[in-house]
């Protein structure tokens, strides 16, 4: 086990290059299962919840090259078809493989994934989208058990927004009989990433990025020649808020300004100065930091997925802001670990009251999910009196590349120690 130490109070100065997006990986890699050959990625992030899903995916018979950078993928050989549950329980995510399975080989058994730490994140849209695509599924044993003879397209409504779901249902209908139209889609840039790695397949996909998506079947897939993944949005913000938090200046290389729309706005509420460089961002802090309210959204709202870390900063915020989380009923889990740092948060129901203070001081943390993790290192990056200590960093290298080599770089006291 290990654990991250973090000497606080140095002020973040120059470059990083965020990494492939986590969120874009999975669904992309998952979507290799569609057509045999080799399919050629690039720009996939090297963490523990892509070795996760390829694990999962050599199991069923996958086989995964990498050359200077680049992943190979090649589902030629698919033989197998069941997600076992000692891999579903350490990544949600594998419910990914559901629709490319069905697509592939008309039968998939996927272990049922439970609730997690931020909620109990159910998957019955997913599952209502299949059967309504003539999939029979049965649940026995804690599994999903789905067969189909031909996928069929259908007219599908979400009534609650959903990523992976939508993702889902995109792959498993780029090679169904007849169209497949998905209202209330998800209109998360992963989502476009994964659309434009299926065009790039032969897959006929229009309106990703808006709500509806209209996909029409097609009989071949062909290995895609070459995909690059989008940079991570979530790494990006988290950068983004390190700099103003720590009053420095941080050139983001490598980050798209469009995915950040609603996250360059708060960082500007807050007074950080923001200005577009190369193909990215240049971050600069205020010397003090505004309090502003924050309300989670899908895309292209502000997304949940930075709201522990945008807590963060307003625990050191000049003055007091109300953070709405609207799409997890229990992502305030970092809250209680923030407060041993000195923070002064009020929790009622989905609204956070934080009061800003004039500083956090250093204490040893405990992380619960990946970006409760993020969000314990930015105030260790900010904390006085000592170092801050977090511990249980296995969720952190679930979704950060090297988080806190990059954080050095940049002049942070930050490293790892064996516990
Ligand atoms: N929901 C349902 N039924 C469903 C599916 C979703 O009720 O069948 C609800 C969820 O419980 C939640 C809301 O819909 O309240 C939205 O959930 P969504 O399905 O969009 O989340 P997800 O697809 O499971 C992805 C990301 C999450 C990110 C959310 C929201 C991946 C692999 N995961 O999850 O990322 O927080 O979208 O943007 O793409 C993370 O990276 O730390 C992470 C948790």
């Amino acid at each position: 086990m290990e654990k991250i130490v973090i000497e606080g109070g140095h002020s973040l100065k120059g470059m990083v290059t965020i990494s492939g997006a986590k969120n874009a990986a999975l669904p992309i890699i998952a979507s290799c299962l569609l057509t045999g050959g080799w399919h050629r990625l690039s720009h996939v992030p090297r963490l523990k919840d892509i070795q996760t899903i390829k694990l999962i995916m050599s199991n069923l018979g996958v086989t995964f090259r990498e050359e200077e950078g680049e992943v190979f993928v090649n589902s030629e050989n698919v033989h197998e078809y069941e997600a076992p549950y000692n891999l579903v329980k350490t990544m949600r995510a594998s419910i990914l493989l559901l629709g490319p399975l069905l697509a592939r080989l008309g039968k998939a058994k996927i272990s049922l994934p439970g609730g997690c730490a931020i909620g109990a994140r159910p998957i019955n849209l997913h599952l209502m989208a299949l059967a309504a695509m003539g999939v029979e599924m049965r649940l026995e044993q804690g599994y999903i058990h789905a067969q189909v003879d031909r996928l069929k397209g259908a007219n599908i409504f979400f009534d609650i927004t959903t990523v992976t779901g939508t993702e889902n249902i995109m792959m498993a209908a780029v090679t169904a009989d007849g169209q497949t139209v998905l209202q209330n889609a998800a209109k998360e840039p992963e989502v476009q990433d994964l659309a434009d790695m299926l065009r790039s397949m032969g897959a006929q996909i229009t309106g990703d990025g808006t709500d509806t998506i209209v996909i029409d079947g097609v009989k071949d897939l062909r290995p895609t020649p070459q995909h690059h993944v989008i940079p991570d949005r979530i790494e990006a913000g988290t950068f983004m808020i390190a700099a103003a938090m720590t009053n420095g200046e941080i050139t983001i290389n490598g980050c798209r300004p469009e995915h950040l729309a609603a996250v360059i706005e708060r960082l500007q509420s807050v007074g950080a100065e923001l200005e577009k460089v190369g193909d990215g961002l240049r971050v600069r802090g205020p010397g003090t930091i505004k309090s502003v309210d924050v309300k989670t959204m899908p895309f292209p709202g502000f997304p949940t997925d930075l709201q522990a870390q945008f807590m963060a900063m307003m625990c050191i915020a000049s003055g007091s802001s109300v953070i709405k989380e609207t799409i997890f009923e229990n992502r305030f889990i970092h809250v209680s670990e923030l407060k041993r740092m000195g923070a002064d948060i009020k929790i009622n129901g989905p609204h956070a009251l934080v009061r800003g203070k004039a500083r956090l001081s250093a204490a040893p943390v405990m992380a619960t999910d990946l970006r409760a993790s993020a969000s314990l290192i930015l105030a260790g990056l900010v904390a006085k009196e000592g170092n801050t200590e977090v511990n249980r960093i296995y969720h952190l290298d679930r979704g950060y590349e090297d988080l806190e080599k990059k954080f050095r770089s940049l002049g942070a006291g930050i490293w790892r120690e064996k516990v």
